[in-house]
């Protein structure tokens, strides 16, 4: 009926100029009307489904009712346009732009080294950006809240948290990067960054709210607004009555709120909805109303605006009547990201029924409920047991709708008041990552007493994620504690009961059996020890209580980075040993850096897609493309036979010793001149350097106690620490790859061009060579241009690997530079006052040539491994990094507190872009040792594509404290200007993380009467992490018989 209808016109902001749509389609995303139909490409696209945080705007609207304008972020890409009417939506290119004016928010992301490749910054930009815009000046955690959405492969986010930080009105109390201790010393260190550069923020210079939307908003008539794509429609009613009567003749038909369920269905699973039912402009499904027994929440409030309708409610209400909210609140601050919880509605997140929603076993424990409304009048319907009858399904009918969600107070409990003070009530989460979604486990727990007793009244255990389809209710354990005392034989009995009732087979999806189960008996633990807790405080029991289990800590910390300063001699003017901002970090904050997928399609352009082997290991006898190549589109198959030359996968600049364990210790360490086991000579006089100085920095001995004496006083909670040193080899082992060249022009107005054979991939590649040609040419370094790297100007270029980029190509443009400046002595000795542009314009009118190759004929290294000959590396960069975590046995979740990380490089050729390559690359491992897992089914499909289920770390994954110091008076005759690479040497740093966990873990077993080695495989998630424990829950799992079941993943 729809389709036939012409749809009315959408209208919507963009960046202060009216965008308008006759054919707006429900199938398209805003983040693709942004990139493909307005051509504003600076709003990345990365995951397409919420997870990465790249594609954040932000959007605002106009509430009539109040006459308040609001702003919020939002992922772009599940952004329906059609959701958009009457929005204003601001991109990065609406906030500032390098022709014009940046805003403060890329500025300091920029200046304070926050991007490399720069993908992630625009949406980090706008996170920060859309925070500011509600609150001006942040606390920390307002920022990683804000930004815990928001992805970064790169940076270790560090340096981004510090240029946001000096948003903070703390700010300038806790600067990083200086010594604290005296102000003095503070200004005596170099800084990578000065905050007193810095532009103030100025909300005046903000775009303000279009008056055209607040008109249209006020004087909006009441009809339903109706948009016709090609395969689907969008209908959106003005009022209940007409929403229901749309779900009665259409029950079929999603409600479309947030989007975060259904979008995803229809991008990654082909989901068609031949009609979609946006209910965003019906009032009732935002109405709040508070009653005696507790408050009806609108259906359709998001996420955020429940937090803090619940935040604001906490101080108007008595402790203990507000124990759901504060459960609530709790859930709400680990639930998705910002930018999720901006968009997601209440009722959506209900509804959607998943298994690993975190609210719902918290409102059925809680006992809340929904108020629904279809063509058959309204009725309340409990959140219970009974309400989840399967995956993503609920009792409600097709055509109902949700208004609202009833969340009780706790004072009573439903047929009596319970005079211990209300009964208690918590919300526990385990997940493998705080943020995301994939299978935690969640749990609602509810419990009252007796008048002063510690005998249980009621008792209401839910549990959600990973323990089957849908939300469960553990009600055979509860009829088993009802009635009793609250004590160790009651607990015990219920773990047994739990176990039996809450059965997993052992094939389950998602894996991780023994694990989850083994939590489901954690967190009853968990909330054991918290109701003693409350027993005792109300003087109910006597006992003298176990630890009282506290989060784990969270508060990032500033952190220092040391470097060598310059010398007093070197000129002002020479930027090299000197921290210089990334060349393109202020187009990365901008969104005008265009990356591949930027550019516009042109005609008739093909996609590359990879094809893997359906079998693991296989041999390929035969291949047969046949049914491929009949496939609607396909061009080519291009397999091996068609490409050119050798096809052996190389390894290059991997050394084996990088493998070794944490027991390398300093009984083991190389003393003196040394040689490899591979008969290379070289001096750990540096290594042992950076042995001392980090046992010094990171107070390892005193520490060391520290976490002795930690581990004494607390059972279910651990710390661990670990110290561990690498030596890396640098360049390649295949001789001919060891040469790079350059090309340099000098043009008349005595601007520079370089060309060189490095490939600028983030790590800064670029600024460094700008810096060596400023050096050589004695000019400063914006007068020189960066070409983009190509064969058609340099011939003899090789991998970017090895962290060999540097060496090789630095001295390569040195050498052309150096040329260039030898040619024009005769100039500058005729006119000695002369500047830079006098001397090469005479050089032009002198017929000089103004440009130069330069070439660089690295060390002939070569090695053969099997009679251990030769040389495989030029040269050692050396480190030690020191990490502690804390570690919750009960989960396997745990935290790094500190990591010191000091590092040999050399004579640091630009400490900023080194310092950020060593936090890169320790996170990288800290992901690669500790997080990042590859699932494969038995039938070798990889499960774990895109972030909701492959989790490389995130801002709350960063060492609350992360220092970083570059070894002080290092030289190194190999690479220029006394320099070492640095691109991948920290990456087995990462695994001082790893070990560090191992230690807890060590520390926990021992509790148990488990001592001496034990296995703990990387990465150690936390489901490796708790099982090490071995914790008593985790002894009463019974084991699967290997070879009874099929496993849901491999074990590999
Ligand atoms: C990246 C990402 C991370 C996430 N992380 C978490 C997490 O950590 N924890 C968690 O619990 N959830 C998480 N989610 C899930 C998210 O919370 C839910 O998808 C969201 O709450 C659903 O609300 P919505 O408004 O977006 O629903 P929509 O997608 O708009 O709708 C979902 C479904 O609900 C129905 N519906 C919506 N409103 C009503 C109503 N009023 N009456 C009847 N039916 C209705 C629709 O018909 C539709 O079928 C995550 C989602 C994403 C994308
Ligand atoms: S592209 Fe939108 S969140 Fe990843
Ligand atoms: S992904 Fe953040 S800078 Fe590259």
């Amino acid at each position: 009926m729809f389709a036939a209808k012409k749809g009315d016109t959408l209208c919507v902001f963009i960046n202060g100029k009216k965008v308008t749509e006759d054919h707006a389609d429900p199938e398209t995303m805003l983040l693709s009307f942004l990139r493909e139909n307005l051509r504003l490409t600076g709003t990345k696209s990365g995951c397409g489904g919420g997870g990465c945080g790249a594609c954040t705007v932000m959007v605002s609207r106009y509430r009539p009712t109040t006459k308040t304008i609001f702003h919020y972020s939002a992922n772009a890409c599940l952004l329906p346009l059609c959701q958009l009417h009457g929005a204003a939506i601001t991109t990065v290119e609406g906030i500032g732009n390098s022709k014009t004016r940046i805003h403060p928010v890329q500025e300091r992301i920029a200046k304070a080294h926050g991007s490399q490749c720069g993908f992630c910054t625009p949406g980090m930009v706008m996170s920060m950006y859309a925070l500011l815009r509600n609150k001006p000046w942040p606390t920390m955690e307002d920022i990683t809240q804000a930004l815990a959405g928001n992805l970064c492969r790169c940076t270790g986010y560090r340096p981004i948290v510090d240029g946001c930080r000096s948003f903070c009105q703390e700010s300038s109390c806790c600067q990083s990067n200086g010594d604290e201790k005296t102000t003095e010393t503070k200004h005596e260190k170099p800084r990578l960054f000065d905050q007193e550069e810095f532009l103030p923020l100025d909300p005046t210079q903000d775009l303000i709210f279009p008056p055209e939307l607040i008109l249209m908003a006020e004087t909006a008539n009441q009809q339903t607004l109706t948009f016709c794509g090609e395969r689907s429609t969008w209908v959106s009613p003005a009022s209940l009555e007409e929403l229901v009567q749309l779900k009665i003749r259409h029950p079929t038909a999603p409600l479309v709120m947030g989007n975060t369920n259904t979008g995803p269905d229809m991008k990654f699973k082909g989901v068609l909805h031949p009609l979609i039912i946006s209910p965003s402009r019906v009032p009732e499904l935002f109405e709040v109303s508070l009653t005696p027994r507790g408050v009806w929440v609108g259906a359709g409030c998001s996420l955020s605006e429940v937090r803090c309708l619940l935040e604001k409610l906490l101080l108007e209400f008595p402790e203990e009547e507000t124990e759901l909210f504060r459960a609530l609140i709790q859930q709400l601050g680990n639930l998705g990201s910002q930018q999720i919880r901006n968009v997601a509605s209440l009722g959506g997140n209900v509804v959607s029924a998943y298994p690993n929603s975190d609210l719902n076993p918290v409102l059925a424990a809680g006992n809340g409920r929904v108020s629904v409304v279809s063509g058959g009048g309204r009725r309340e319907v409990p959140l219970d047991q009974d309400f989840f009858v399967g995956f993503g399904k609920t009792l409600l009918e097709p055509e109902e709708v949700v208004v609202s969600v009833f969340i009780p107070f706790t004072r009573k409990c439903s047929t009596f008041v319970c005079p211990a003070g209300g009964s208690l009530f918590r919300a526990l989460r385990h997940a493998p990552r705080k943020e995301p979604r994939s299978l935690p486990l969640t749990t609602g727990m509810r419990v009252c007493f007796s008048e002063g007793s510690r005998v249980v009244q009621d008792i209401s255990i839910y549990y959600g994620g990973g323990l089957g389809p849908t939300t469960v209710s553990a009600t055979k354990t509860c009829k088993a504690i009802v009635g009793r005392p609250w004590d160790e034989g009651t607990l015990s009995q219920a773990y047994n009961v739990l176990l039996d009732e809450l059965v997993l087979p052992p094939s389950a999806p998602g894996g991780k059996v023994d694990f989850r189960r083994s939590l489901t008996l954690s967190l009853l633990f968990k909330f054991n020890l918290e109701v003693l807790q409350k027993l005792k405080e109300m003087n109910v029991i006597p006992d003298e209580l176990p630890e009282k289990l506290l989060p784990l800590p969270g508060d990032i910390q500033p952190s220092l980075q040391e470097f060598q300063p310059v010398s007093d001699s070197q000129s002002v003017h020479d930027p090299v040993g000197r921290p210089m901002m990334h060349r393109s970090a202020v187009s990365h904050a901008t969104g005008e850096a265009i990356y591949c997928d930027d550019m516009p399609r042109t005609d008739g352009e093909l996609f590359l897609v990879l094809v893997t082997s359906s079998r693991a290991l296989a041999k390929i006898i035969n291949l047969d493309v046949s049914a491929a190549m009949q496939l609607p589109g396909v061009v080519d198959v291009i397999t091996a036979k068609d490409i050119p030359g050798k096809k052996e996968r190389a390894m290059f600049g991997y050394s084996e010793e990088l493998l070794a364990e944490n027991k390398i210790r300093e009984a083991n360490m190389y003393t003196g001149p040394s040689a490899t086991h591979y008969r290379m000579e070289f001096s750990p006089e540096n290594m042992l350097r950076c042995w001392e100085d980090c046992k010094v920095r990171s107070d390892y001995n005193a520490r060391r106690r520290a976490v002795h004496q930690f581990n004494q006083h607390h059972r279910w909670k651990k710390r661990g620490l670990s110290i561990i040193p690498i030596k890396y080899g640098v360049a390649f082992a295949e001789s001919f790859l060891n040469q790079a060249a350059a090309l340099v022009h000098v043009y008349k107005d005595g601007s520079v061009l370089v060309s060189h054979g490095g490939t600028e991939m983030g790590q800064g590649i670029h600024t460094k060579m700008q810096q060596v040609a400023s050096r050589e040419l004695h000019i400063p370094s914006s007068k020189i241009y960066i070409s983009e790297t190509s064969t058609s100007t340099v011939p003899n270029t090789c991998p970017s690997a090895a962290s060999f980029g540097t060496d090789a190509n630095g001295m390569a443009v040195k050498n052309a530079c150096e040329t260039l400046y030898q040619r024009l002595k005769p100039i500058r000795e005729k006119n000695p006052k002369g500047s830079w542009e006098t001397w090469v314009r005479a050089a032009f009118f002198e017929k000089i040539s103004l440009s130069a190759t330069g070439y660089h004929r690295g060390p002939d290294l070569y090695m053969d491994w099997d009679k251990m000959e030769g040389q495989p590396y030029a040269y050692f960069v050396f480190g030690v990094c020191c990490s502690e975590v804390e570690l919750d046995c009960l989960t396997g979740d745990y935290r790094t507190v500190r990591t010191d990380i000091v590092v040999d490089i050399g004579r640091s050729v630009n400490p900023s872009v080194d310092i950020g390559q060593v936090e890169g690359a320790f996170m990288q491992g800290l992901g690669l040792y500790t997080l990042e897992e590859l699932k494969f089914s038995p039938s070798g499909l990889l499960y774990t594509r895109g972030p909701s289920q492959y989790k490389i770390p995130a801002i709350c994954d960063v060492p609350l404290r992360l220092n970083v110091y570059l070894l002080p008076n290092s030289h190194n005759p190999h690479a220029i200007y006394s320099s070492k690479g640095i691109g991948e040497p920290v990456l087995f740093l990462g695994s001082s993380v790893f070990f560090a966990i191992k230690d807890a873990a060590a520390a926990a077993r021992s509790e148990s009467g488990l001592i001496g080695p034990f296995s703990l495989d990387s990465p150690a998630t936390p489901e490796k992490a708790c099982l090490a424990c071995a914790s008593p829950f985790i002894q009463k799992i019974p084991a699967s018989e290997p070879g009874s079941f099929k496993p849901w993943a491999l074990n590999i």
